[in-house]
């Protein structure tokens, strides 16, 4: 059994997920299963903040959900589950919105970032996004949580949360969690310069058919400065090389970061490579996924099962919460 602690970890049903959701949270979710009690969730509540996320939610989950199976999720120790089906964590929501100053979330980043990208969609629930994330996470007193860098002020704010909260209550019963990151906590999208992601339209899915693939490869932005074949590149600014040190063997890695530089190699032929070695590491996955896919009442089982464990735990953390406040 595994021992070092509990991890808990959500993402929003964004559907099939990409290199940015993979690199960044997806592998860490797979490799901690070895010593930690994981529990994953789809976060189908935080995707009713925004309007893209909140259409074809059913399908998205399922995709998602596959994904993550596909990637080495283990339904027989770890717990799976739908956020909406443990209802518990809404509780827990209001509860920590009684100890949350507006202000501190009206300053956060990550909410400032979202009123620009949704002027005409500035609900209530966009600015609670972080307690029910907290909420989250303490309802079942996770010790880590597996996200790519942009979580980080979230992750934060958790733990302020936990603070104020056992302090109000003088109590011990939410527990401080602490962020784990991937090598690759930020991965870029196909443009070199944001952050990748679905909505920008910049991704790469890891399902993908090795054709798409290669095509979306092809369109990545390299070394901005580098115009011409002819011109010598630097692969320290390039998006594609950092990608190669993930996915191609340390001889060919060496050879890019070599020949790029003298202009020995091109970008095409440098994004023919990539894309060979990218399609080849994810082949096992994809038979995963197409072999999975086959039957879809298996992912719907598995996600039902896990909200069936996930709620035991949330039960036993709510009544400790309502002692600890003295609800009656
Ligand atoms: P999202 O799809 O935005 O809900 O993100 C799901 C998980 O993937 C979160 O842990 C994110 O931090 C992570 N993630 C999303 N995009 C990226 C990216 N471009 N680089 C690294 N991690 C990412
Ligand atoms: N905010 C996270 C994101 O946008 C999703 C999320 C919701 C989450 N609840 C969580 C992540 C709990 C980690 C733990 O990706």
């Amino acid at each position: 059994m595994a021992s070092k602690g509990r991890v808990f970890s959500g993402a929003r049903p964004t559907g099939r997920q990409h290199l940015g959701n993979y690199l960044g949270a997806i592998k860490n979710y797979v490799a901690l299963q070895k010593d930690y009690d994981c529990i994953y969730c789809i976060v189908d509540l935080h995707a009713l903040t925004t309007l893209d996320t909140t259409q074809n939610l059913r399908e998205n989950t399922y995709e998602m959900a596959l994904d993550w199976l596909a990637a080495g999720i283990d339904p027989q120790k770890t717990i799976l589950f739908v956020q909406s089906n443990v209802p518990e964590v809404t509780e827990l929501h209001t509860i920590l919105s009684m100890v949350t100053p507006l202000g501190k979330l009206t300053d956060l980043p990550t909410f400032k970032e979202k009123i620009r990208e949704n002027p005409n969609n500035i609900n209530y629930g966009l600015v609670g996004y972080p307690v029910l994330m907290s909420a989250d996470i303490l309802l079942y007193k996770a010790n880590a949580v597996p996200v790519g860098v942009d979580q980080a002020p979230h992750i934060e704010f958790a733990r302020e949360v936990v603070r104020t909260f056992n302090h109000r209550y003088n109590t011990n019963v939410l527990v401080e969690p602490e962020m784990k990151v991937t090598e690759v906590p930020k991965v870029l999208g196909i443009d070199g310069k944001n952050k990748m992601s679905k909505s920008l339209d910049n991704h790469i899915e890891i399902a993908a058919t090795p054709e798409e693939t290669l095509q979306r490869v092809m369109k990545m932005v390299t070394d901005p400065a580098r115009q011409r074949r002819s011109d010598p590149g630097n692969p320290d600014v390039c998006n594609v090389f950092t990608l190669h040190k993930v996915f191609s063997s340390p001889e060919e890695v060496e050879m890019v970061n070599r020949e790029c530089r003298r202009a020995g190699i091109g970008c095409v032929e440098d994004k023919q490579l990539f894309a060979k070695n990218l399609n080849a590491a994810l082949a096992p996955f994809r038979e995963k996924r197409a072999e999975l896919g086959r039957n879809p009442d298996y992912v719907f089982d598995v996600l039902r099962d896990g909200a069936k464990r996930a709620r035991v735990i949330a039960q036993q953390t709510m009544a400790e919460v309502r002692a600890a406040i003295g609800l009656f």
